[in-house]
């Protein structure tokens, strides 16, 4: 018994948030974000739209994609850093009751932007090992309500959405989730950081002056962080599954800057038009972005049932994984 990904499904909220739009908030130019992210718009939910209500639009359109019936799934894991709530309910609970779905697991995850492949991983172990038969995995974000749009370094990063998928069983490893890696380093955890909010730092009069509850984040540090961990990683799950860059069908890596997708690419030599980029229109949404990016390009039709996808993230934490995924969607 394998663990088999059925079905994506994503909802990118209406209202957008343009590079021009963030010229008249902060000291920034359209010209410095295109040329050091590559991001020219995101998308924001509305004041009355949270997480859950992205999240359960996503998984709308993923069950139905994958024809089964609410009743037949067995747990519901959202990953999320903007969770409707800080502690409780979780943000899987209020989903679950929006779909109408109840008497089944329902729990968050928070692994940052790797949140969406941490959820994959755990829905492959869970099938794998027989205890669920369907699992349906969230990534959903409202950033907008913890990015600092005083902050230029982090303000003009972020955006809302959300993407949703089925996980079910095959018995053909052809249509599998073939492999994943999911890992973490905690020593790097105040280069991205929300500081405040949590029982270290209590929300008070005293963090919300000083925008304490917003994303902060060294860039730099981050950025080169990044490119190095995403390759490795990607070099590490193909050697092990003795696979090349050949094989793959479409790179999905994490969509939060067209130069470290770039960097990565070049230095793992893979073919442009088999790398999927979103970043340019939904900025960096965290644990949505994978299955946001997936989501589109299954939507213009380039991604096909059969397809090997080879999924790269990494995030908060700091946080990492990677994935070897057959697309057994129809
Ligand atoms: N507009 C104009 N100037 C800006 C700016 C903005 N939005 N943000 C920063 N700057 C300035 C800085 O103040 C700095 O000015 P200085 O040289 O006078 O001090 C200069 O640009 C260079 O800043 P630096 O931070 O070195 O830029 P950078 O090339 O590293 O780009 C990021 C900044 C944030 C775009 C880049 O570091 C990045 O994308 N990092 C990774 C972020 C990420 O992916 N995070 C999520 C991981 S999941």
């Amino acid at each position: 018994m394998y663990a088999s990904f059925l079905s994506i499904g994503a909802y990118v909220p209406k209202k957008c948030l343009t590079n021009n739009d963030l010229e008249k908030m902060v000291d920034t130019s359209d010209e410095w974000i295109v040329q050091r992210t590559g991001i020219k718009n995101r998308h924001i939910a509305d004041d009355d739209e949270v997480t859950s209500d992205l999240a359960y639009k996503a998984s709308e359109v993923a069950i139905s994609r994958a024809g089964i019936k609410k009743e037949e799934i067995d747990v519901i894991i959202c990953a999320t850093i903007s969770p409707d709530y800080l502690c409780m309910p979780s943000t899987a609970c209020i989903i679950a009751d929006k779909l109408g779905i109840k008497n089944i697991p329902a729990f968050d995850i928070s692994a940052a932007c790797s949140g969406f492949v941490y959820g994959l991983n755990m829905a492959k172990a869970f099938i794998e090992s027989k205890i669920y038969k369907n699992i349906l995995v969230i990534g959903a974000e409202k950033l907008s309500a913890i990015t600092d749009y005083t902050d230029r370094g982090t303000c003009i990063l972020f955006g809302d959405g959300a993407g949703a998928a089925i996980i079910g069983s095959t018995d053909d490893k052809s249509k599998s989730i073939l492999d994943i890696h999911i890992s973490s380093d905690g020593k790097y955890g105040d280069l991205l950081i929300t500081p405040a909010g949590g029982v270290k730092n209590p929300s008070s009069l005293e963090t919300v002056e000083n925008r304490l509850s917003f994303m902060k984040m060294k860039g730099n540090d981050v950025f080169k962080i990044a490119v190095r961990t995403l390759t490795k990683d990607v070099k590490d799950i193909l050697a092990k599954n003795s696979l090349t860059g050949d094989d793959i069908d479409l790179f999905i890596p994490h969509q939060a800057n067209y130069r470290i997708i770039e960097s990565v690419r070049n230095k793992l030599k893979f073919d442009p038009n088999k790398t999927v980029l979103t970043v340019q229109k939904y900025g960096n949404t965290s644990a949505a972005s994978i299955p946001m990016a997936m989501n589109d390009w299954y939507e213009k039709g380039k991604l096909k049932n059969g397809n090997l996808m080879l999924l790269d993230t990494f995030g908060g934490g700091f946080t990492w994984g990677s994935g070897l995924v057959y697309f057994n969607g129809k």
